[in-house]
């Protein structure tokens, strides 16, 4: 069920039943040789869609945006500021909260995002004290990691991985792009790092992983695996 696919009638009688929503967001950013600018946000778009189909839950219009700043060094990012972010899910939870809703699950496609998210949640309980949220991360999902683990062992590494440029492989096949094999070199970094810093320690993007692995057929197993352990996680979150 699609916010934006609903009339206010809708959601003032889902409101009757549930207090719960699923909130996708992601992150604009380079993602290696072969990934697409949108992979954070197409995925977890794609996995909230999924699973509130299944849980009958209602999911909000997607995030597109996160916390980019150390991709700036390659063309096509776009990065909100910390303040940015902040403000923003103060107010889209300030106003669901307004007309009822409580519990809020968000799907987060991008790791940058998740220290922010979370001092903007505990900012935002002053002023809506019977708010709770859940921040799911979901390629940390037990089932997504040992589904990575088993098709990709060590070469999962931490962005544009082979799972998430698989799950778009997936959604979008005519944007596939095959790639020759990327070597995966152990290396030590500081962090945060710079854009330009990052550019040099990563220079096509990757973070230790070799997204030549993707494939569209995983894809679709991740997919589907984290809807599942989605719908399970927001079944024990709602009844909280
Ligand atoms: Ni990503």
């Amino acid at each position: 069920m699609l916010l934006a696919l609903l009339t206010w009638a809708d959601v003032e009688s889902y409101l009757k039943q549930k207090d719960s929503i699923l909130v996708p967001i992601g992150s604009t950013e380079q993602h290696g040789p072969n990934g697409l600018m949108g992979t954070d946000h197409i995925a977890a778009e794609a996995i909230a869609r999924e699973a509130g189909a299944r849980a009958g839950t209602i999911v909000a219009p997607t995030i597109p945006f996160g916390m980019s700043h150390h991709h700036m060094g390659f063309p096509g990012t776009i990065s909100l500021s910390p303040e940015t972010l902040l403000a923003l899910m103060k107010d889209i939870v300030s106003s669901l909260y307004r007309h009822g809703f409580r519990r809020f699950y968000v799907v987060n496609g991008h790791g940058g995002n998740t220290p922010t998210l979370g001092a903007s949640f505990s900012s935002i309980l002053s002023d809506c004290p019977l708010a709770s949220f859940k921040i799911a991360s979901w390629w940390l999902l037990p089932e997504i990691t040992g589904l990575a683990g088993t098709l990709f062992g060590g070469r999962e590494g931490h962005h544009a991985t082979p799972s998430e440029v698989s799950l778009t492989a997936h959604l979008h096949p005519d944007r596939v792009r095959e790639i020759p094999g990327c070597r995966v070199e152990p290396v030590s970094y500081p962090w945060p790092v710079s854009p330009e810093r990052f550019r040099e320690i990563f220079p096509d993007g990757r973070m230790l992983s070799d997204p030549s692995l993707a494939r569209p057929e995983h894809g679709k197993r991740f997919l589907d695996v984290a809807a599942e352990a989605v719908v399970k996680d927001l079944a024990a979150f709602a009844d909280s």
